[in-house]
């Protein structure tokens, strides 16, 4: 384990990236009826239930901002499951199958330790319709292709684990887990830098493509372009943007 990218783009995670609630509770439906959980790519254990018996997480300094009390966690990877077969009801794993190195391995162990799978994902080509990717950052679309998203996460459950069940996650309009598209109602939070630190996708971009788009957010914020094309934004409390909680196994 010699690389860490979360070594750096996890510095700060506890406070930018928290438990949603109303995300919670869409996660804690899906693991109804299980006594057990591991957590795999654990971070800092936003989402984690009571019932987590254990938090699997390589970063040192993800590992570090874990509340005290917080269920007990080990340095180890997806790929290599620290946990027999059939340990634990279910196994969750919450937008980090993309950084996996190995995601069909990953996700083939969450399979073998656990009856129940349940991954929260993304559609890519919903996130491309983001605004925010679609009118000022769309190399972030280009920088993603070939990440393991909605469909590797869904064949490959339904080939190992059978039935699949997709659920749409809303993000709602002031959510408090800082991921990509958590400011949709909210844009003048893109031009904050330690905003753009807590998303990988933000955090990845080239300086100058980045300053480029921002520099046209800003100008759209300031001359009041945003606000007029996005005016129906203003108007709803919650929207899918393409993030997705794939539920698999019994
Ligand atoms: C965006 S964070 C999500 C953390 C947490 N699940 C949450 O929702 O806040 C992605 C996490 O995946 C972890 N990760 C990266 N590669 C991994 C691997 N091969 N196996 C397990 N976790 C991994 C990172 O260290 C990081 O903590």
């Amino acid at each position: 384990m010699t690389t860490d990218p979360y070594g750096t783009l996890g510095v700060g995670y506890a406070t930018r990236r928290r438990t949603d609630p109303r995300i919670a509770v869409l996660i804690d439906r899906a693991l109804a009826g299980c006594a057990s959980v591991v957590n795999v790519g654990a971070g800092t254990g936003s989402y984690e239930p009571p019932t987590t018996v254990l938090a699997v997480e390589p970063s040192e300094t993800m590992l570090a901002q874990r509340a005290p009390g917080a269920a007990p966690a080990v340095r180890a990877k997806a790929e290599a499951l620290p946990l027999v077969d059939d340990a634990v009801d279910a196994a969750l794993a919450v937008l980090t199958v993309h950084h996996w190195t190995d995601p069909a391995a990953g996700l083939a162990e969450l399979v073998r330790v656990a009856r129940r799978q349940v991954v929260l994902t993304w559609d890519p080509a919903r996130v491309q319709r983001f605004w925010l990717v679609a009118d000022y950052l769309p190399e972030i679309s280009e920088q993603e292709q070939g990440l393991a998203c909605l469909d590797t996460v869904m064949v490959t459950l339904s080939e190992l684990s059978g039935t699949v069940e997709v659920v749409p996650i809303p993000v709602p309009s002031d959510c408090v887990d800082g991921f990509l598209a958590a400011h949709w109602q909210r844009p003048h939070a893109y031009l904050d830098p330690a905003v753009r630190a807590a998303v990988s996708g933000l955090a990845a971009l080239p300086d100058a493509v980045l300053e480029r788009g921002l520099r046209r957010l800003a100008d759209d914020l300031f001359d009041g372009r945003w606000h007029e094309h996005y005016a129906d934004l203003q108007a709803i409390d919650e929207l899918d943007v393409g993030y997705r909680l794939v539920v698999a196994g019994h």
